[in-house]
């Protein structure tokens, strides 16, 4: 987290950002990231307990930044209403939504249970829709804001038994486009992280087939993406990947989609 530390610079003024699924993986070092960076972080999950941790952790470490821990499930939108006033009640505004919580699935697509189905598409996009929902009016009284959308390479190349979870991610895509021009005169800026293989918690949770991962193919640490994150706030991308291969992928999977259709086949079967 130091050397992260010192690849950022620190904002002139603390940024206040709301970060979904703070309570692991990519979400939980994001938070860190910027409470290093001396910012201001609310955290949302379903478990309380892991995000209390992650306040004290950082208060442990003597970070500059805050994090205030607000338990929520993001397919409730009442409830990501509620984490916004808490925000603004604590920080007085807010810049940055990293709309970032999500659970995968896997298995052939008909043969699934209809409730796994239905909470990757709830999670992945209703808890997407209800994030910026709940975001964007405080954005706006603040005179702009920048939305991080967590997608994956599975957005922009749909995978054969990753049905469900490839077409939650380019939902993701398709909303993170249409916001683009919705929230421009706002001056809201929205970036879509295509995001590759990374090391957390998310195939040990995941649906269907919990546990297994592409082994062959190289995976990030949740410290890498959380500096994506970081430089995307930086340069305003539109879309972003985080390292080569996954930009190869995106690439191949429009220019020959046959051939990425047989490797994630081979890779996801
Ligand atoms: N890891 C990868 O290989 C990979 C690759 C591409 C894209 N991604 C994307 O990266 C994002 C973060 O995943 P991760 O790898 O960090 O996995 P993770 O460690 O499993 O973290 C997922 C986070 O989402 C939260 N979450 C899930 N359902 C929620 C709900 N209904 N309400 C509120 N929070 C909820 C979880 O918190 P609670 O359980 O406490 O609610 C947890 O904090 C996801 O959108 C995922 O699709 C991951």
């Amino acid at each position: 987290m130091e050397t992260m530390r010192k690849l950022f610079l620190p904002a002139e003024t603390p940024r206040v950002l709301l970060i979904t699924g703070g309570s692991s993986g990519i979400g939980r070092a994001t938070a860190l990231l910027f409470a290093a960076l001396g910012d201001c972080v609310t955290v949302i999950g379903r478990r309380a307990d892991r995000l209390t941790a992650l306040a004290q952790e950082a208060e442990a470490q003597g970070l500059p930044g805050t994090i205030l821990p607000i338990p929520a499930d993001v397919t409730d939108a009442e409830a990501m209403r509620r984490a916004v006033a808490l925000t603004l009640a604590q920080f007085n505004r807010l810049d940055v939504l990293v709309a970032n919580a999500g659970v995968g699935q896997r298995g052939p697509l008909v043969e699934a249970p209809w409730s796994d189905i239905e909470t990757v598409l709830r999670t992945n996009i209703d808890g997407i829709i209800h994030s910026v929902r709940a975001a964007v009016p405080a954005m706006r009284a603040g005179g702009g804001g920048h939305i991080v959308l967590v997608s994956s390479v599975l957005g922009p190349v749909p995978g054969p038994y990753v049905a469900a979870y490839s077409a939650s991610k380019a939902a993701v895509d398709a909303l993170g486009r249409a916001l683009r021009g919705e929230l421009r005169a706002d001056r809201i800026h929205v970036t879509v992280l295509w995001v590759g293989q990374a090391h957390t918690e998310f195939a040990e949770k995941r649906l269907g087939q919990p546990g297994r991962v592409a082994s062959k193919w190289p995976t990030m640490t949740p410290e890498q993406v959380a500096g994506g994150i970081a430089r995307a706030l930086e340069r305003k991308p539109r879309t972003m990947t985080l390292r080569w291969q996954d930009s190869l992928l995106v690439w191949a999977g429009r220019r020959f989609p046959t051939l990425t259709d047989r490797l994630l086949a081979r890779i996801y079967r």
